[in-house]
This record gives structure tokens, C-alpha cells and sequence, in this order.
């Protein structure tokens, strides 16, 4: 047996051995799905729990929950900063950030301590199902969620599908006959959006002179003959026809190459996506990438309740209240994107940078920032940083890279963190994707650590190769 699985075991028998939990998680989907499979195990056990969701895990934050004097804390999709201290905490943590190699202790899950790469392997929600499951296997009806978390966390990426860790859950899901996967264009928006919608938002790969122009998306399918409404309403890629299906892919894929993307790239138009079998089809909810949307549209905006109700299996009432929240997210993202390229990417040696100040709210700059990176405005050889106003004196910061650079040594969780650190701030999270809260009025010093960083990593890299 895996020694990740042995691990999710001991700490299973540790939730077993408590009589009251108190959860804590992240406000993004991955945090979500996380804490409710941690929620629902715990419920089922008949266990006293509760369950908060919080940007960052901060002093403040852990200050208050030494005072708190719950018996068990349950940290998921966080906690991998704080395994090697606080013992007065008495702690759980199930989570897939770089961590050090000194917190290998035995009630911390977490990928890395097990030669895993959490950026892509095994997401939050992934391993605190492995805990989950090792109490007991009837909660492999949770895949769902553990599979949405993952593709909230874009694990999916690298590969175009779902890889290592994740692939063993992805297999729980289908033997029950929860999830299943199947090969198709891999555009957010399959199931929901209007097709002109999916393609106008279409980033991994960019369609050239697609992307971005509404009006471009509607000539390029009335050109191919495909009819867009039906009626009143507006066809979604699901409602199209194969032979539809295959025109438009091939002349994205025309496109894509005559434009000199290359194979690899245009490869990337198809890919797994995966379907919940048990939601309907044509909803948010059926589709994983969807699904993980429409979380990160109530947590984020301080509305976790809703996020949890939809997780925990409303399909009425909360999941309407989600549905008109993701309204508000898709235009928050619009205009934020605006607003960025409005502010100006300014481009330094061996990093680039905006500062959206009050303009773009502090808990969605990293979902701009990576919008931005896979975009046709922006150039994308440099790692793109992002900052925004967090109240209280502080500024989040959000690091975003490409796979491309990442092969060339950059680490933006550990360039994250010791710019922060260097600062007396907190920073952290992946080699692709890190943040950090700093001081206000410290940005400049902060790009000038961090620059020094990402320029170390790059080059010493370079020197092997
Ligand atoms: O906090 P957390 O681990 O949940 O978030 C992961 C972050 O990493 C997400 O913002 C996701 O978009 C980003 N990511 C990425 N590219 C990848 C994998 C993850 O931008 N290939
Ligand atoms: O907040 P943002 O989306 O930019 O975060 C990118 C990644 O960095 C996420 O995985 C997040 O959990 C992580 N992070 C971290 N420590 C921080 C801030 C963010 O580990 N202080
Ligand atoms: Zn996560």
C-alpha cells in the first residue's frame, strides 16, 4: 500500500478517536469540496463538528483557534505552513501546498511528503478524501466533489487530464458510477454557455483572432454553417451534433496551426473532461470545471454557506443563490480583466506586474492574473504577478507561471515565500501558482526580493542544462 494511503489510515483513527472537530478550509473550490467531504465524514460518524472557511491562515487566525479549545481542528486545502509548530493546537492537516521536509509529522497528509507533486497530482479535496475513504469506503460516493476540487485547482492542466493520485479517485468515482471521463474540447463552458460565449472565452490553448472578439466567434460558426439558437435559445456545445462538433474543432485547429501554434499546442484543444453522472445534464453542476466555477463564486465573495449547502447535495434553494452569484463572478471576472490591461502590465527583466490597487477584489486577482498569462495581450516568457488591496494596511500578491517556465527552474512558491519572509509576511502555495499577503507600500521592495529570486531560479537552471 501506498505510504500516503497508510498515512490517511493513522489519521482516519484519529478522527475516529475525537468526539468534537472543528473544520478549517480554503475559500476557493478546491477548499469547498474539501471541507465538505471532511464535513460529510464527520456528520456520518455522528461527530459534534463546524466547519470555517478562511483566505489564509494567519496568526490572528491561529491565535484565536489556540483560545478556542476545540479537542480537533481539521485543516484541509491548508495547514502545511503550521505542521511544525503550535502544539497547542491539537490538529489534523489534510493539504497539498509545498511544504518543508521537517513537517513530516504523522497527522499531516500532504503529497509532498511522499515524493507526490501537489501542483497536479492529488488536489485538497483528493487527500482529505483518502482520509475519508480509510474511515470508510461508503464515502467513495464523495469522488464528486474530490474530483471537482482537483479541477478547480486546474490539476487537469498539465497532462489535459487528470494524472497520479488523482487518476486512482477518478476510478473510485467511475466503479460507483459517479463520475466518468470522456475525451472532448476541453473550453470552459461546454454545458452552460452559449457556443460564440465558449469560444470568446476560450485560453487554453487561445484561438487567434477568436479570442476575446465576441463578434469574430459569431462570423467564425455562421461561416461554418452552424446554427446558434435554437428557437429562443442559445445552443451549447453539448447541444451540437458530432459532425458540428468535429467541423468546428478542426477549424480551431486550422486556425491554431496556420497561425504557427504547433502540435503541441493545437493538441490541447481535446482533452478528459469529466462528467457527475448523477447531476442533469446542461446544468453547472454536471460538468467538473463548471461546477468548480460556480464554488469559486460563493466562498470567494464571503458567501461560503452557499458553496457548502450546493456541495453537501441542495439542489434547490442554495443552489440558486449559487447561480446567481456565478452571474456576478463571470462579470467581476470581465470587468477585472478590463481593468488590469487598463491599468498597465508593467514588464521588469525577469517578471511582470500589475497593481489593480482597489479595482479588482483581493480574493480573485489570482484567477485574473492566470486569465492574463494565457492571454493574447499578454506576453507570456515572463512569470506575471498581480497585486490587490486587501484592507487593514496589507496588499494580496498573486504569482502565476507557465508550465514552460516552470521546466526552466522557476518556483514561485519558494520565491513567494522568501520575498515575503523577508518582509515578515506570509507567502506560499505551488511551483506554477503561489500567494502572499505583505505590508502595504512594500511592493516595490517586494518585486525587488522576488525579481532576484525568479532571476536565481532561472539561471542556475539554465547553467545545467
Ligand atoms: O490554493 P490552491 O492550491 O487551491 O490553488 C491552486 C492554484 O494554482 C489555483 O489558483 C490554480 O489556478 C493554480 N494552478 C495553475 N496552473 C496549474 C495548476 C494550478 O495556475 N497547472
Ligand atoms: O491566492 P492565490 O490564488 O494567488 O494563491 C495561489 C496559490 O498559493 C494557492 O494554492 C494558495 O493556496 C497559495 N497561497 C499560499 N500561501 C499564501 C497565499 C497563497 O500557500 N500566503
Ligand atoms: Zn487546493
Amino acid at each position: 500500500m501506498h505510504f500516503l494511503l497508510k498515512r490517511a489510515e493513522k489519521i482516519g483513527k484519529i478522527v475516529n478517536g475525537s468526539k468534537e472537530i472543528h473544520i478549517v478550509t480554503h475559500i476557493d473550490a478546491d477548499g469547498i469540496t474539501a471541507g465538505t467531504i471532511a464535513y460529510q465524514t464527520l456528520k456520518r460518524l455522528g461527530k459534534e463538528c463546524s466547519i470555517e472557511f478562511i483566505k489564509d491562515l494567519d496568526s490572528d487566525i491561529l491565535e484565536r483557534l489556540k483560545n478556542d479549545n476545540h479537542e480537533l481542528v481539521w485543516f484541509t486545502d491548508l495547514g502545511s505552513s503550521i505542521s511544525t509548530d503550535t502544539p497547542e493546537i491539537s490538529k489534523i492537516i489534510t493539504d497539498h501546498h509545498a511544504c518543508q521536509e521537517n513537517s513530516n509529522k504523522s497527522f499531516h497528509l500532504n503529497p509532498h511528503l511522499f515524493g507526490l507533486d501537489g501542483s497536479f497530482e492529488i488536489s485538497g479535496a483528493g487527500v482529505t478524501y483518502l482520509v475519508s475513504r480509510a474511515i470508510d469506503r461508503k464515502n467513495m460516493d464523495l469522488t464528486p466533489l474530490a474530483i471537482v476540487g482537483a479541477c478547480g485547482d486546474l490539476q487537469d492542466r498539465r497532462f489535459r487530464k487528470l494524472t497520479g493520485m488523482n487518476r486512482e479517485i477518478l476510478s473510485d468515482g467511475e466503479s460507483i458510477n459517479a463520475v466518468k471521463a470522456k475525451m472532448d474540447i476541453r473550453y470552459f463552458g461546454r454545458e452552460s454557455r452559449p457556443i460564440f460565449k465558449m469560444l470568446q472565452f476560450a485560453n487554453d490553448p487561445i484561438i487567434p483572432g477568436l479570442s476575446g472578439r465576441e463578434q469574430a466567434c459569431v462570423g467564425f460558426l455562421q461561416e461554418l454553417g452552424i446554427t446558434m439558437k435554437d428557437g429562443d435559445n442559445w445552443r451549447k456545445w453539448i447541444d451540437l451534433c458530432k459532425d458540428e462538433r468535429r467541423l468546428i474543432i478542426s477549424s480551431i485547429a486550422q486556425l491554431l496551426l496556420t497561425k504557427g501554434f504547433g502540435h503541441k499546442i493545437t493538441k490541447r484543444i481535446i482533452g478528459e473532461v469529466y462528467i457527475l453522472v448523477n447531476e442533469q445534464e446542461g446544468t453547472e453542476i454536471h460538468d467538473s470545471k463548471e461546477f468548480a466555477t460556480l464554488l469559486n463564486s460563493t466562498a470567494r465573495y464571503g458567501k461560503c454557506e452557499v458553496g457548502l449547502n450546493v456541495c453537501l447535495g441542495d439542489r434547490d434553494k442554495w443552489l440558486a443563490k449559487a447561480r446567481n452569484l456565478l452571474l456576478g463572478h463571470r462579470q467581476n471576472l470581465v470587468v477585472g480583466l478590463q481593468f488590469a490591461k487598463e491599468e498597465g502590465i508593467i514588464k521588469r527583466k525577469h517578471l511582470q506586474f500589475f497593481h489593480a490597487g482597489n479595482g479588482i477584489r483581493d480574493t480573485i486577482v489570482g484567477i485574473i492574473a492566470n486569465m492574463l498569462l494565457n492571454s493574447e495581450d499578454v506576453n507570456s516568457d515572463l512569470p506575471l504577478i498581480g497585486f490587490a488591496n486587501k484592507g487593514q494596511g496589507e496588499v494580496k500578491v498573486s504569482a502565476r507561471g507557465t508550465e514552460e517556465l516552470v521546466e526552466k527552474g522557476l518556483n514561485l512558491s519558494q520565491a513567494m515565500k522568501k520575498a515575503a519572509s523577508a518582509l515578515d509576511s506570509i507567502g506560499g502555495g505551488h511551483d506554477i501558482a503561489a500567494g502572499a499577503t505583505i505590508p502595504k507600500g512594500k511592493e516595490e521592495e517586494f518585486l525587488e526580493l522576488l525579481e532576484k529570486e525568479i532571476k536565481t531560479q532561472l539561471s542556475s537552471r539554465a547553467d545545467v542544462l
